[in-house]
Formats: structure tokens, sequence, C-alpha cells
């Protein structure tokens, strides 16, 4: 009877207390990768990462490329913590307008001209956003034989379902240099662990950044720890070398999208993250190689904390790591991803245990880097 009484009571508590456990990682990861915004046009992410680092920062600023950096500040004598994440996407610019009214474009990043073929796109436009289709020859026109289509993006065109290149111009407002990106909306896939979108490079990483900037409000961090959200990642590291320079980093913290390869048709000599493995830590890319002490710390961290983590070496790949790491007379630097399948397309998907466990690794790591730490990775000792 006691028990009953008691499991009666804990049962009407656990009521009462449950509405506050809402999750609202998937709200945030929805408006994130639904944003447009690819390089140099970040804007509406921009607004994102204001509102959210405006309430959470002890300041925000944004640099001349247009970066929002927000810090949580300790001390002007503490080390800064540099941890960023860009906010543009792969994307397009309208090029021109065929005299029929057809967009050409201008590509923004690393896409391949095969992953842009029968999409459905946003422009961002004068008059707002305007739908474009990219349209394929039919099968019917293409004799037996020729159907091995190799597409270059300079065959490609968006239909507006204009008449003429006035009418894409005056009625819709299309204008050479428009932005455009992919028309994707984010959506759990099948009611499990799988989230499917496009942007998640980088929209997780400022996810990521977002959660873990929640979970200082309860502690302060050691040292001082620099939120950027950079610009034009995706067209040369742009905007992480400028923001790099307003911050002044002791430690640089890349936060990406990792390469999944664990789908049909690709190798584990291609890449070797996999979903819901973990977070990845990046040996190698073609911009940067980590930090031997810091590539360690995390390792042994992750292990402490008993996270999964994922190594990845990526020869065709390059990240915000590299411009913190050659900032001023160099920064002690290192990449953390979120796994990734189908990157730089229309339709990219990712594990949220992923996520979850990139937020405790990474928050874990801004606990674990003292000013003491900081000096004796930057003294390079081990
Ligand atoms: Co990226």
């Amino acid at each position: 009877m006691r028990y009953a009484t008691h499991f009666f009571a804990l049962l009407i508590s656990h009521l009462i207390m449950l509405p506050a456990q809402a999750d609202s990682t998937p709200d945030l990861l929805k408006e994130l990768t639904n944003a447009h915004g690819p390089s140099g046009f970040e804007g509406p992410v921009r607004k994102i990462m204001e509102r959210e680092m405006g309430a959470l920062a002890d300041s925000v600023e944004i640099d001349g490329l247009g970066s929002v950096v927000g810090v949580i500040k300790v001390s002007d004598k503490a080390p800064n913590i540099m941890i960023a994440a860009h906010m543009d996407e792969v994307g397009m610019m309208v090029k021109r307008i065929t005299d029929e009214g057809y967009v050409k474009y201008q590509v923004l990043g690393g896409i391949l001209p095969a992953a842009l073929i029968n999409q459905r796109f946003r422009i961002l436009t004068s008059k707002g956003y305007v739908i474009g289709i990219s349209g394929m020859k039919s099968i019917h026109a293409i004799p037996q034989g020729e159907r091995d289509l190799k597409p270059e993006h300079n065959d490609i065109f968006l239909d507006v379902g204009a008449s003429s290149r006035k009418d894409a111009q005056e009625r819709l407002g299309i204008q050479p240099g428009d932005p455009i990106a992919p028309d994707t909306e984010f959506e759990v896939l099948n009611g499990g662990n799988r989230y499917v979108g496009k942007a998640w490079d980088d929209r997780l990483g400022l996810a990521v950044m977002i959660e873990v900037m929640k979970r200082l409000q309860n502690k302060r961090p050691p040292s001082n720890v620099y939120f950027a959200a950079t610009t034009q990642e995706e067209i040369g590291l742009r905007g992480a070398r400028t923001s790099s320079y307003l911050v002044k980093p002791d430690i640089g913290i890349s936060l990406e999208a990792g390469v999944a390869a664990d789908y049909p048709g690709i190798s584990q000599d291609e890449a070797q993250e996999a979903l819901g493995k973990g977070p990845g830590l990046f040996l190698f890319d073609a911009s940067m190689i980590p930090n031997n002490n810091l590539k360690k710390m995390v390792t042994a961290l992750a292990q402490k904390e008993n996270i999964p983590l994922q190594f990845n070496l990526q020869p065709g790949y390059g990240e915000d790591g590299a411009e913190m790491q050659k900032a001023f007379s160099g920064t002690p630097a290192v990449n953390l991803t979120v796994p990734v399948r189908y990157l730089h397309t229309h339709y990219g998907i990712i594990d949220r245990r992923d996520i979850d466990a990139l937020v405790n690794l990474l928050s874990a790591i801004v606990y674990e880097l003292t000013p003491a730490r900081v000096e004796a990775i930057k003294q390079f000792r081990d």
C-alpha cells in the first residue's frame, strides 16, 4: 500500500514535469536548414544567428565580411577559444537570362553538375523568392546509345515559367547576381533518428554551436569562448579569415559537416564516417592537419565521457579551421564533424544522435580548456 501511494505520487509529479522537457532541436535544425543562404548571401541565416546569439552571448559583433561573432567572456586575461561554423551553403548565382527567359547560372562552391539536374530551386530576387526547375532533355529526343548523360554546368538551365527575358526581369524581378539555393524542406525521415534537409553543411555546425551556448548558461567556462558564424566558406574560407582577426584565437575549433561513406557505391578509402557512430575528428584534409595535442585532448575526452568518435581523412575537403590555424602567428586547431550522407546535394541525411554527441563532446572540450591547458597546448608540451 505504501509502495502504491508512492508510485501514484511519483506518477503525478512526472505528469506535471513532462511538458518542460520538450525537444527544440528539430525545430532549430529545420529553421536553419530551410533558410536560403548561398555564399555571399547569408542574410537570412545571419538573422537567425543574431537572434539566437543575442539571447545567449555576453555581446555580439558582425565583422566586415558579415560573420556573426558572439562571445561568452570571462576575463581580459583569459585565452580565447574560437568555435567556428559557416552560415553559407553551396548554391548558385544568376549569370544571365536567355532571350526565351531561361536562367543560366554561376556555381558557388563545389557541386556536381549531375546533382543539379531536374531539381527545384529558389531564386531570391528584388521581388522575393521565385521557384526555378532545372530542365533536362526528354529520353525520347536522345538516340539509343547516347543516353549516358554527363552534364556540365553550362548545359544546365532553370525554367522559371517566364515567356521571355523581359518577363523574367519585369514580372519576376530576376537579375544577374541574384542568389539561387535548393528548395528543400527539412523532414524527420519516417519518424526515426534520421533527418533529411539541404545545407547540413554547415547549418548543423550552427545548431551545435547554439546548443553549446545554452549549456554554458548554467556554468561559466574557464576561458573566453567566441562563437563565430562565418560567411563564404564554400568559396574559399573567406569569412573565417576575417573573423579570426576579430577574435584573435588561442585555440580554434571548426564545426563541420563530415563525409559519410556508409551507403552503396562508396568505399572506406574515399571517406570513413558512418551515421549514428558519433562525431568525426578530421586527421587530414586539403586545408589543414589538426594540432597533435589538441587532437589527443579531444580523443581522450571522448573516451572519458563515453562519446563515440570517428576519424576521417579527406583530400578533397577544406574547412574554416585552416584560417584559424594560420591567423597571426598560428593557432592550434581541430575540425569536428557530424557525418552527412550525400553532402553538397539537395537532400542530405544526418543522424540526430551524432548532433547530440557532438554537443556533449564540445561542451566537455570547452570546460577542459583552462588557461593552463591552453598554454600547454600552445607551447607544444605533451
Ligand atoms: Co562546410
